[in-house]
């Protein structure tokens, strides 16, 4: 598959290049340039992709899917765009999937099925020219099961492996954009229900869980609840109530 398999879809705003360092660093150029809020670009390959908490996300050439939407919007709203990501790629996913295997989110925004990592999102917040996120999305579509790095944190899939079936990138191209455009719809207009749907589909709710704060030690706590910000609020041992804003939160066995 080349570049030109993602160039089926003639939309507005929507751009797609052969290679760059990271979709999220493209993004970014195009909005300095002037890119109106929900440009869109897809990149064939990246030199140089990066995941949440400074991890690498390697995808090789031409198999899987790298995209990157800009939000523009003032800083408070932005807050519920990793939110907004997990839901649209987790509803795509499903999309691709036999009915019996129901993909969920691990919170923030890691989509899993079967137990295996199919996609991560990050979102990055920028403050000038303008607020804005740039939402980065990497799906792991058609990467056979040898070619993951052997040093993931957590089994990952694709989503061809768990299907038993090859995904057309601009097939799924076009489900992601759909579902990004109606949850963004929801996060305009109701942001609530944005909150309330990510909790019915957020695995993490619920479970005992191993929480990892950047920088601090791991403790473990009781998922409780997600707020109106998207903070992840879990209980620890003593009954104490705990905002998590980042970080890894992994259900305990
Ligand atoms: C994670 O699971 O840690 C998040 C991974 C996000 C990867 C995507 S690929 C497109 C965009 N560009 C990047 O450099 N990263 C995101």
């Amino acid at each position: 598959m080349s570049v030109s398999d993602l160039t089926t879809l003639d939309k507005p705003n929507l751009k797609v290049l052969s290679t760059t360092t990271s979709t999220n660093d493209a993004a970014r150029e195009w909005l300095n340039s002037g890119a109106p809020d929900g440009a869109t670009l897809v990149a064939d390959y990246q030199t140089a992709g990066r995941g949440r908490l400074g991890r690498q996300w390697h995808s090789p050439r031409g198999l899987d899917l790298t995209l990157s939407m800009i939000f523009i919007a003032p800083i408070e709203s932005l807050r519920l765009v990793p939110l907004l990501g997990g839901l649209a790629v987790r509803a795509a996913v499903e999309e691709f999937l036999p009915p019996v295997i129901v993909p969920q989110i691990k919170w923030p925004n890691d989509i899993l099925a079967s137990g295996f990592k199919l996609a991560g999102v990050l979102a990055e917040l920028i403050s000038q020219p303008v607020s804005a996120a740039i939402l980065g999305i990497g799906v792991n579509l058609n990467t056979r099961a040898g070619d993951f790095p052997a040093d993931l944190r957590r089994p990952a899939a694709s989503l061809g492996m768990l299907r038993g079936k090859a995904v057309k990138r601009d097939q799924f191209l076009e489900s992601v954009l759909f579902h990004l455009k109606a949850y963004r719809k929801m996060w305009f207009q109701t942001p609530r229900s944005l909150v309330t749907t990510f909790s019915a589909n957020c695995l993490t709710l619920g479970k005992k869980v191993k929480v990892s704060p950047p920088g601090r030690e791991p403790f473990e706590a009781t998922a409780s609840g997600v707020d109106p910000f998207g903070t992840l609020m879990v209980v620890d041992r003593k009954g104490t109530t705990i905002p998590v804003e980042a970080g890894d939160v992994d259900p305990v066995d």
